[in-house]
């Protein structure tokens, strides 16, 4: 039964700081009727995902800015319930930048089809979607670690981190988190496979605690935070070391720019290679990333974890708690019943 009105958030305003719920607003919007090639998708999963802090703002990046009053952009998973596209049928399980809102249409452009029988559907925001790629490219290519390497990774228990550590282990190689609680940094060694785990807010010393748990100093970090962790991490480096830069949450939602790393000398002295990527620069490779990452699940080598709020209206908050580490794994908002796991067809992962 799809109604005749549905809810969207808008973006209201540009935040400082932290965004906070009025940077946002609910609005009710009549469900849109597809046309001809076009479909109707009901938004089961919203993901959210650091970048959307940026896309909130107007400082100058690697796409254009929400505009205030626009849909929030945002990744989801959801079913088609209307379709008037010869590609995709009542029932197709899709994913796609959808935005925050219930129900979407779509020409197809950039959506792809689910294989509920794969997975639980939610993983295509996850462990078989951007941030699976993002962990698979990044270190393996930009990375290019080796077995016996040192890879040190940092907000290393979330969506893209959780998984560099044990793809790390699958190349051989000893793999070190940095995170902010200690249930995340047990986690890590307990759940995950990373042969140690640091939690960076309540070490008394980040360089003792890199010094003991990398003996043989890094080869390769994966850095998704930046500022003082990547400064820290750039004292224990090896000579031709690899800094595969993947995202930079500490500096995301400060008005002013820290001041780190500012040691540019262990770049020269020890010819660190240090690149930024983005996931989109291997989408061409897509399709080899999610293969390689759904035989390494279907084989049990690979764990994840999804932290799920209900309710759309709730996505803001649950952004903000991301932005400030209080996700514990992928962040998603389940905007409505989930057909599959409604079906009994299958089960959560963990
Ligand atoms: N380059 C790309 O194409 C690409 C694609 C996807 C994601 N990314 C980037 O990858 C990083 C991780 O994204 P994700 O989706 O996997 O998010 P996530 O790790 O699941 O969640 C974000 C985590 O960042 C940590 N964090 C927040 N503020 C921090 C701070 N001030 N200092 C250190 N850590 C902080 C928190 O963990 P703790 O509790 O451990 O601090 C928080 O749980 C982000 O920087 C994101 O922008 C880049």
């Amino acid at each position: 039964m799809i109604p005749p009105t549905h809810r969207q958030i808008r973006l209201a305003a540009r935040p400082t700081g932290y965004p906070r719920d009025d940077d946002f607003r609910i609005v009710e919007s009549p469900v849109p009727e597809p046309g001809s090639g076009e479909f109707l998708v009901r938004v089961v999963y919203l993901s959210l995902d650091p970048y959307m802090r940026g896309r909130m703002s107007d400082a100058r990046s690697y796409v254009p800015p929400v505009a205030v009053g626009d849909v929030m952009e945002g990744g989801i998973v959801g079913e088609v319930v209307r379709s008037s596209h010869p590609g995709f049928a009542v029932g197709d399980v899709v994913e796609g930048r959808l935005g925050w809102q219930e129900y979407a249409l779509s020409s197809g452009k950039g959506v792809r089809r689910i294989d509920p029988a794969l997975a639980p559907i939610s993983t295509a925001l996850g462990v078989l979607g951007m941030p699976g790629l993002t962990a698979y490219f990044g270190l393996l290519d930009v990375g290019q670690p080796k077995a016996g390497e040192t890879v040190v990774v940092s907000a290393a228990s979330g969506a893209v981190g959780g998984l560099v550590g044990q793809i790390a282990k699958l190349k051989g190689c000893r793999a070190v988190g940095l995170a902010g609680t200690d249930a995340k940094a047990r986690y890590l060694t307990e759940e995950l496979g990373y042969d140690a785990g640091i939690n960076y807010r309540t070490a008394p010393n980040l360089d003792a605690a890199l010094q003991a748990t990398c003996p043989g100093g890094i080869d390769v970090y994966f850095d998704n935070v930046g500022g003082r962790i990547t400064e820290a991490v750039s004292r224990h480096v090896n000579m031709f070391a690899r800094f595969a830069v993947c995202g930079l949450i500490s500096q995301y939602n400060l008005t002013e720019p820290e001041l780190a790393p500012r040691n540019e000398r262990f770049v020269l002295v020890n010819r660190v290679r240090i690149q930024g990527f983005l996931v989109f620069d291997f989408a061409a490779r897509y399709k080899e990333g999610l293969a390689r990452l759904a035989e390494w699940l279907r084989q049990g080598r690979l764990r994840y974890r999804e932290d799920i709020v209900e309710g759309l209206e709730r996505a803001p908050g649950a952004l903000t708690d991301l932005l400030q580490g209080r996700n514990f794994g992928k962040m998603l908002v389940r905007v409505g019943p989930d057909p599959v796991v409604a079906h009994g067809a299958t089960g959560r992962a963990s």
